[in-house]
């Protein structure tokens, strides 16, 4: 959680900081502070609130620098308020730091300094590490950031400015992402590349425990040794354009229309002759007996949804594992399993830590990874990625879609593979997976029916999601997306387990969202939506197979005919949508839900 950014150069730090924060701001946005040098010494503005109040402040009270760190903080340690924002400095004022992490031994390294008559100021735990580096400080900051680094348990992303090295910004990181930015006029850091698009394509990505000292014209790295250390700098392909809003009001609405695009070049990449299709068809898949998927949040109901799709088709076990629950559970994988981590952001902590524990029994990891250059894209044995590009919105859509059509080919390639379809069967599927694109293209110009509906919902406290089958595992899917951004509860179930306990909660005017996309389950689905409906709920019928007709309390959205193993990504664009103006109608802050953040750094 929390994002950071650092610039030197030769323009004016404070608009450049601002504007990069506002695109990190995704990450953490319950305070925000910059801190800037200039030849007065350090200016610190820093504020508990939106990044919008800081630039308020900021403009009432004009501050520059040639060279500034900035931070914008979900918090973690200390509530969020002016003192535990970031920046943080030294007791002597010193040096100044923006941190992205967990310093785990914080209260070891804080008793320590007191005793030695540091006064600190925050309950964060982040506080310490300017602390620590002004203690250990002696006239050179990269040999104190080294020293410091080497007291620190736990993952941190820093930017680091010394009062008295004013011409150079320092950046280390460990367990959390941190890449350097070069453009003609300076050189940033920044937790992720969408802060630095407006500048440069132009990055390279810091590994753990290297260290990149900065200048106006100039980057250099470092090992914990001191010794210098040799990087190419990457090309970024993604434009500013796809990290702006482009006329919609919300990042989500426009992340939710560009799915047709992000489908087709993800399913060229995995069908045509991308990079995706050459791993695909690299993978050696007959020494694999078992597949788990694990992740996180929607991530996992992607592999969720593709457990029947590769069930079904390979004939295989798969088992889709909680990442946060995997990792501890002494998981069951050898070197003869295949373990997929899919995950938009690559940075999630607990997908890391369970791509980690896979490896180290010897399993064969392959990431689906959205985030170029991330850390789980860069750790496992095989990346496939999506072609989402930036996705903003704290609630992911088209970033979920991409995965899923992913994991639908690699289950077909599989299958084909094994020998459990034939070529012919296998291209039948694929050219069904092809035509997806053009068939949300078509839902996405008739949304009123869906618009209209949501607008009707948010009065509801509660609202349930129901399906059979697959239509099960993307019911999931809209039951997150409606919670994580209009405040209303809900849940999912699988239709047949309502009648074990859940039905006691259905009352009059409970709304259950029934997916139906599974024929030859159909009765089975509406049969689940008369038993609510006659104990005095409203049923919300999506799907491509009803035959029921609209009544007072039965709604119908028909959905385009499909495979069925298929056709979660078309009921999830409905999903996404029917939330999407719940919350619109709310009047909530959609990109940028309560508590929240969009990529979850920490444990
Ligand atoms: O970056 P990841 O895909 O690993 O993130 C996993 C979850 O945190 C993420 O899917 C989260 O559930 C989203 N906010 C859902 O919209």
């Amino acid at each position: 959680m929390c994002g950071i950014i650092g610039y030197v150069g030769t323009q004016n730090a404070v608009p450049i900081i601002l504007d990069g924060l506002k695109r990190l701001e995704y990450r953490g946005y319950d305070s925000s502070g910059i801190a800037v040098m200039n030849n007065n010494g350090f200016d610190v503005v820093k504020q508990k609130g939106r990044l919008s109040e800081l630039e308020a402040l900021i403009s009432q009270r004009p501050m520059s620098g040639y060279m500034g760190i900035g931070h914008t903080r979900w918090a973690t340690h200390g509530k969020p308020s002016d003192i535990n924002s970031h920046p943080h400095l030294g007791s002597q004022n010193k040096i100044a730091i923006v941190h992205n992490g967990i310093i785990e031994n914080y209260r070891q390294i804080k008793e320590r300094l007191e005793q030695k008559g540091t006064n600190f100021v925050s309950q964060t735990d982040s506080e310490v590490i300017a602390q620590l580096a002004e203690y250990y400080y002696n006239g050179d900051i990269v040999e104190a950031v080294i020293k410091t680094a080497g007291n620190l348990e736990g993952s941190y992303a820093l930017g680091i400015m010394c009062l008295d090295e004013p011409d150079r910004l320092i950046a280390i990181k460990k367990d959390n992402p941190l890449i350097i930015g070069v453009a003609d006029h300076g050189i940033f850091i920044a937790s992720d590349v969408p802060a630095v698009l407006a500048h440069t394509n132009k990055v390279y990505y810091l590994n753990d425990k290297e260290i990149a000292v900065l200048t106006k014209t100039s980057v250099e790295f470092y090992n914990m040794d001191r010794e210098p250390v040799h990087k190419e700098p990457e090309t970024i392909t993604w434009s500013i354009d796809s990290a702006e809003k482009g006329g919609y009001e919300h990042f989500m609405l426009k992340e939710i229309m560009e799915q047709p695009r992000v489908l087709k070049e993800t399913v060229q990449s995995a069908l045509g002759c991308g990079d995706n299709r050459r791993i695909i068809d690299g993978l050696d898949v007959s020494r694999f007996n078992r597949i788990v998927i694990t992740a996180c949040g929607s991530a996992y109901n992607a592999g969720m949804v593709s457990k029947y799709v590769f069930e079904q088709l390979c004939r295989i076990t798969v088992e889709v594992e909680l990442a946060s629950e995997f990792r501890y559970k002494d998981p069951i994988v050898d070197c003869n399993t295949l373990v997929i981590l899919v995950s938009q952001s690559g940075e999630t902590a607990d997908t890391i830590a369970a791509m980690r524990e896979a490896k180290r029994k010897g399993a064969a990891t392959l990431s689906i990874v959205n985030v170029v250059g991330s850390t789980i894209a860069r750790e496992s044995d095989y990346t496939l990625y999506t072609m989402a590009g930036p996705e903003i919105a704290v609630a992911t859509t088209k970033a979920f879609s991409a995965q899923l059509v992913l994991l639908y080919i690699l289950a077909v390639s599989f299958a084909k593979k094994l020998g459990k379809i034939t070529k012919e069967a296998a291209d039948n599927l694929f050219a069904e997976i092809a035509s997806l694109p053009d068939i949300a293209t078509g839902m996405l110009k008739r949304i009123d029916p869906v618009q209209k509906y949501a607008a009707t919902c948010v009065g509801y406290k509660s609202i349930f999601f129901i399906g059979r089958n697959i239509d099960y595992a993307i019911a999931m899917e809209g039951s997150l997306k409606l919670k994580e951004i209009s405040y209303i509860h809900s849940e999912a179930y699988a239709g047949g387990e309502l009648k074990h306990g859940t039905i006691s909660l259905i009352e009059d005017n409970t709304l259950v969202v029934a997916i139906s996309c599974c024929e030859r389950l159909y009765e089975k689905i509406y049969s689940n939506a008369e038993q609510v409906i006659s104990r005095g709920a409203k049923v919300l019928f999506i799907g491509n197979c009803i035959k029921a007709v609209p009544g007072e309390r039965l709604e119908i959205i028909e959905l385009p005919k499909i495979n069925e193993l298929f056709a979660p990504s078309l009921s999830v664009v409905y999903l996404q949508l029917f939330s999407y103006y719940v919350a619109a109608n709310k009047g909530l802050d959609i990109d940028k839900p309560r508590n929240l953040a969009k990529s979850v750094t920490v444990e």
